[in-house]
């Protein structure tokens, strides 16, 4: 609870990873996910999903492709990466930097606002609103804080982005940085992820030695995470980052008004600063000409290794969910039961609802999010009572122990799935629910009761064999 859990020389190596994707690859052999659940402290998610069962030596790359007509985000992960900067520059890295810096802080703005660009962490909050906040508060030091805590089960955008592309990011936070007038930016990567931070790293030391970083313009520092899930949370992360216990803070007020050590902080996910230097290089419009409704640009999508296709494919917003699914992805060898978009905090996909749009709207208004962008498909070795226990388990590792229907009621919830549901703990895991969702300071809470409401909707008759 609100606990790091690989501090203190805790070796990653070898460890079984227990996180959704792995799970539902291993779960077609129970006796084999039996013993990796007792494999502690609990690994979630090494950003591997497409090799599942994966462990944290594992060295496969996955496969990465466009899947849209116009790329922004993985042209250069495509083509090898562009981890060092004279092949960053070469494909006209820092061109953006360049730009914002010649057309002012106002103009940047305005690019970014007509981008629509949206947060790629979860929330979908529109970047420039956020950066305008920041920039709107009385005079004094600001903040950039690059949320690299990829933790959502599925999820390996990030992961690839950082090892590939770390300039694209770097080049980001310093158009942010420029536009809420910050000279201090913070990475807060996760521990799962080494080469990661290495190549980060090394980034920021080519980018300070070059003078694009660092002295009186920008100084970033790297943070390396403790086994987290919830650190992800933007103000568990500013908690985690000031040396604090990783808890959520209640809101208002929002990081933007007051986050790291009270001071204005953008905190801003690894891909939606990617997307940034391509919107000043060619324009806000240009990039509000993809996509679809108030979901603009493209998305990285990461397809999980239940598909006959894994991998990294980036897509135009709007797209149907089973495009992505059968054609991309190729579909699944088994039959399909669902498909968790965005992690296992969120509501579930039924294969039934596969037509819907892949944008933020269309997610949002059948019950489920893009999230962070990880598509997870499961399949029919995974009982539903198992895939319910593995979430609720999850998140009652992963909760930071502030809210009681979370940090109780989770684990409760965990127990209750270990048997077949009776009338009686169903309608107790109901009441759980509702308190989760109408309490919960964060989404880890909330995101958990999205994740059940899902269930009972679309699988309620398989928790105890009766119509739900
Ligand atoms: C439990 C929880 C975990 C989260 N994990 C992440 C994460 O790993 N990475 C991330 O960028 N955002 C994560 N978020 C969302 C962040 O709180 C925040 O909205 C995001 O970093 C803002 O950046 P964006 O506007 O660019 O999306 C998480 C949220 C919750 C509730
Ligand atoms: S819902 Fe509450 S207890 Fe759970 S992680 Fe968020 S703040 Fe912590």
């Amino acid at each position: 609870m609100a606990a790091f859990h690989h501090l203190g020389g805790v070796e990653l190596h070898a460890q079984p990873c227990q996180g959704t994707a792995c799970f539902v690859a291993r779960h077609r052999d129970r006796d084999r996910w039996s013993s990796a659940e007792r494999s502690d402290p609990r690994v979630y998610c090494l950003g591997r999903c497409y090799d599942a069962p994966a462990a944290a030596d594992d060295t496969t790359a996955p496969r990465v492709e466009i899947a849209c007509a116009t790329s922004i985000l993985l042209g250069r992960c495509v083509d090898g990466g562009a981890a060092d900067l004279t092949a960053y520059r070469r494909s006209g890295g820092y061109e953006g930097l360049r730009r914002a810096r010649s057309i002012g802080v106002g103009a940047t703005l305005t690019e970014v606002e007509a981008s629509g660009l949206r947060g790629r962490g979860g929330a979908g909050y529109r970047t420039a609103d956020k950066w305008r906040t920041a920039r709107s508060q009385p005079a004094g030091a600001r903040v950039v804080v690059v949320n690299a805590d990829e933790g959502d089960a599925g999820a390996y955008i990030d992961r690839v982005l950082l090892e590939r592309d770390p300039h694209a990011v770097l080049e980001g936070a310093a158009i942010a940085a420029f536009a809420v007038g910050a000279e201090r930016a913070y990475v807060y990567v996760r521990r799962e992820y080494p080469a990661a931070s290495a190549a980060l790293r090394a980034a920021v030391t080519e980018a300070e030695h070059a003078g694009i970083l660092g002295g009186p313009g920008l100084t970033v520092t790297v943070v390396e995470g403790g086994g987290s899930y919830v650190c992800g949370e933007e103000t568990a992360l500013l908690n985690a980052i000031e040396g604090r216990r990783p808890m959520a803070r209640a809101r208002p007020p929002y990081p933007a008004e007051r986050g790291l050590f009270g001071q204005p902080t953008v905190v801003n996910n690894v891909e939606t600063l990617a997307n940034v230097p391509w919107i000043l290089r060619y324009g806000g419009a240009a990039y509000a000409a993809l996509g679809s409704g108030t979901s603009r640009g493209t998305k990285a999508v990461s397809l999980n290794s239940l598909f006959a296709r894994p991998g990294l494919y980036e897509v135009e917003f709007g797209i149907p969910l089973r495009e992505i699914v059968e054609d991309i992805g190729g579909g699944v060898a088994g039959e399909l039961r669902g498909v968790m978009v965005g992690g296992p905090l969120a509501g579930v996909v039924h294969p039934s609802l596969l037509d819907v749009p892949f944008a933020f709207d269309a997610l949002r208004d059948i019950g489920a999010t893009v999230g962070h962008g990880g598509i997870l498909a499961f399949d029919a070795s995974t009982a539903i009572v198992d895939l319910v226990r593995h979430v609720f388990r999850f998140g009652a590792y992963e909760s930071c122990g502030a809210c009681t229907p979370c940090r109780v009621g989770a684990a409760r919830i965990e127990r209750l799935f270990e048997a077949p549901l009776s009338a009686q703990a169903r309608t107790e895991w109901e009441s759980i629910v509702a308190a989760l969702a109408a309490t919960s300071l964060c989404g880890h809470g909330t995101g958990l009761a999205d994740f059940a409401r899902s269930i009972i909707t679309h699988y309620g008759a398989e928790l105890t064999g009766c119509p739900a």
